[in-house]
C-alpha cells in the first residue's frame, strides 16, 4: 500500500441480486410482500401470547420470543434491500454496515439458543410430562432468555472485534444485497486469509455444534417415546414436526450451500434471500397451522383489535 492516493472507504456499494429487470420487479413484490406478511405474523404471535392467559405457558413464551426475534430477522436486511431494489446505486454508509452485522450475528445466536430451549421444552413435556411445570419453571424459561442473548451477543461482538479496525482502502463493491461479514472483510485492504478463517470458523463452529445439539435432542426425544408406545410416537411426531420443520429451515440454506460440490456465487446470494425473506414468515405459520389453540386465540385477538377499531 502506498501511502499517496490513500483513500478511506465512508461507503458501499452493494451489486445487488440481478441487473435484469423482470428480476428485480418479482423480487421487489414477493419480498414486500413477506417482509409486511411476517412482520404481521410474528406481531400477531407475539400480542396473542402475551395477552391471553391461556398461553401463558413456558411453550408459548418461547414461541412467542422466537416470533419477536424473527421480527428483528425481517427486518435487518429486507427492508433495505426492498428499498434499494430499483435503485442504479445501492449504498451503504461504513456504520450502517457494521451495524448490519452487528444485528444479523445478535439475531442468530439468540434464535439458534432458542430453538434448543424449544427442543429442551417439548423433550420435557414429552418424556416427563408429570415434572414439566417444576422443570420447565419461570426461572428456567428467563435463564434460557437471558442465555440465548448473552450468547447472540459474545458471538456478535467476537466477530467485530475481528474486523472493526480493519483498513479499508477501495474497492468497496459488495456483491451481495447486505453486509454480508466474509465478503466484507475481503474488501480490507490487508491480508485477511486468517480473518476470513476465523471468522467463517466461529460462525460455522457455533452453528454446526447447535445443529448437532437439535438433531440429537429430536432423536433422543422420538427414541424415548418409541420405547414407551409405537402410537405415542406418532401423536409426539405431529407435535415436533413443526419444530424440527423450523430447524431445517434455519439451517437447511447453510447446509445446502456448505456441501454444494461448486459453491457458486448467486446461489448463496439467493439463499440469502431465503433467509432474510422467507423463514421469518414461515416461522408463524408453520407453528400455528396444526395448532388448534393458538389459532382459537390469535382470532379472539383479531376480533378484539377489529371491535376496538370500530369503537375508537
Ligand atoms: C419471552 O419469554 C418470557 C418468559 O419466558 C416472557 O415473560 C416474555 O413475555 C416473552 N417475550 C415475548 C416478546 O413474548
Amino acid at each position: 500500500m502506498d501511502g499517496a492516493n490513500h483513500s478511506v472507504v465512508s461507503e458501499f456499494v452493494f451489486l445487488g441480486l440481478s441487473n435484469s429487470w423482470e428480476i428485480q420487479l418479482v423480487l421487489f413484490v414477493f419480498s414486500s410482500m413477506f417482509y409486511v406478511a411476517s412482520m404481521m405474523g410474528n406481531s400477531l404471535i407475539v400480542l396473542t401470547v402475551t395477552s391471553d392467559p391461556h398461553l401463558h405457558s413456558p411453550m408459548y413464551f418461547l414461541l412467542a420470543n422466537l416470533s419477536f426475534i424473527d421480527l428483528g430477522v425481517s427486518s435487518v436486511t429486507s427492508p433495505k434491500m426492498i428499498y434499494d431494489v430499483f435503485r442504479k446505486r445501492k449504498v451503504i454508509s461504513f456504520g450502517g454496515c457494521i451495524v448490519q452485522i452487528f444485528f444479523i450475528h445478535v439475531i442468530g445466536g439468540v434464535e439458534m439458543v432458542l430453538l434448543i430451549a424449544m427442543a429442551f421444552d417439548r423433550y420435557v413435556a414429552i418424556c416427563k410430562p408429570l415434572h414439566y411445570l417444576t422443570i420447565m419453571s419461570p426461572r428456567m424459561c428467563i435463564s434460557f432468555l437471558v442465555s440465548a442473548w448473552v450468547v447472540g451477543l459474545i458471538h456478535s461482538v467476537v466477530q467485530l472485534a475481528f474486523v472493526v479496525n480493519l483498513p479499508f482502502c477501495g474497492p468497496n463493491v459488495l456483491d451481495s444485497f447486505y453486509c454480508d461479514l466474509p465478503r466484507f472483510i475481503k474488501l480490507a485492504c490487508t491480508d485477511t486469509y486468517w480473518l476470513e478463517f476465523m471468522v467463517t470458523a466461529n460462525s460455522g463452529f457455533i452453528s454446526a455444534g447447535f445443529f448437532f445439539i437439535l438433531i440429537i435432542s429430536y432423536i433422543v426425544i422420538m427414541v424415548s417415546v418409541q420405547k414407551h408406545s409405537s402410537a405415542g410416537l406418532s401423536k409426539a411426531l405431529s407435535t415436533l414436526s413443526a419444530h424440527i420443520t423450523v430447524v431445517v429451515l434455519f439451517f437447511g440454506p447453510w447446509i445446502f450451500f456448505c456441501t454444494w460440490p461448486s459453491p457458486s456465487i448467486h446461489l448463496d446470494k439467493f439463499l440469502g434471500i431465503f433467509d432474510a425473506v422467507l423463514t421469518p414468515f414461515l416461522n408463524p405459520i408453520i407453528y400455528t397451522f396444526r395448532n388448534q389453540e393458538m389459532k382459537v386465540a390469535m382470532r379472539r385477538v383479531c376480533n378484539q383489535l377489529i371491535s376496538y377499531r370500530k369503537i375508537s
